[in-house]
């Protein structure tokens, strides 16, 4: 339910590499929303510490960055480095550096009109009461295959079989910590995009949300 004063919020999750960024911009620049790819303040954080030449486990030093981030100024392109991703995950698992974050996600999230997030635990923990949530998954192989068009389509390079190793590593510790797992919330809509474009993903998440919208 949505009114004048509430923010409307569309929450994405799902594994590394699934769509979901590309997924939430166009939902952002269709409902007219904020968007926030919350995986870009992990990654800013890891890099901060790797910048500053400090350790990636060290707690207490890990969730004073993370407080010190500012949202409004993620540089994608610097953050996207596949081996940020990796250093991401691993701050990812520390409570305090999840607070520090979830906290400044949650502010974004209620700014007026509202936003579209994408993550892995936006529906379970970050913004609950979405008005809807979606977990878009693909089979690793398809996942891999994406990740590394994006790399060599930007002029980069890299193999095949270790993006792939990296993204079910990667999967694997954000599926097992103990803090904010990665899951599918108990309500959201499963959006398998192995065999689906990104214009055929998009459609049916729209019709989706435009039913939400009508309740
Ligand atoms: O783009 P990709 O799916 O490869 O990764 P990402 O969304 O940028 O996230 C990088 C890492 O940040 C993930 O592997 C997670 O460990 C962590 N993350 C998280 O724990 N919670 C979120 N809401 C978003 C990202």
């Amino acid at each position: 339910m949505t009114s004048d004063q509430t923010p409307l919020v569309i929450a994405v999750d799902g594994p590394a590499a699934a769509g979901k960024g590309t997924l939430s911009r166009r939902l952002a620049a269709h409902y007219r929303l904020n968007h926030l790819d919350t995986g870009l303040t992990y990654r800013a954080t890891a890099k901060a510490l790797i910048d500053r030449g400090l350790p990636l486990d060290d707690e207490a030093v890990a969730a004073r960055t993370a407080g010190g981030l500012d949202l409004s100024h993620l540089d994608r392109s610097v953050l996207s480095a596949h081996e940020i991703g990796e250093a991401a995950s691993r701050v990812a698992v520390m409570p305090q550096v999840r607070t520090a974050l979830v906290e400044a996600q949650r502010g974004f999230s209620q700014t007026m009109p509202g936003a579209v997030l994408d993550g892995r635990d936006i529906g379970t923990v970050v913004c609950p009461d979405a008005l809807i949530k979606f977990y878009v998954t693909a089979t690793p192989e398809v996942r891999a295959k994406r990740r590394f068009d994006e790399i060599t389509g930007n002029g980069g390079s890299a193999d095949l079989a270790s993006i792939q190793a990296d993204i079910e590593k990667r999967d694997a510790r954000d599926s097992e910590r103990a803090d904010s797992p990665l899951r599918p919330a108990a309500d959201a809509h499963l959006l398998d995009t192995t065999e689906m474009g990104i214009e055929a993903a998009f459609e049916a998440a729209r019709r989706l949300v435009d039913a939400a919208l009508e309740h």
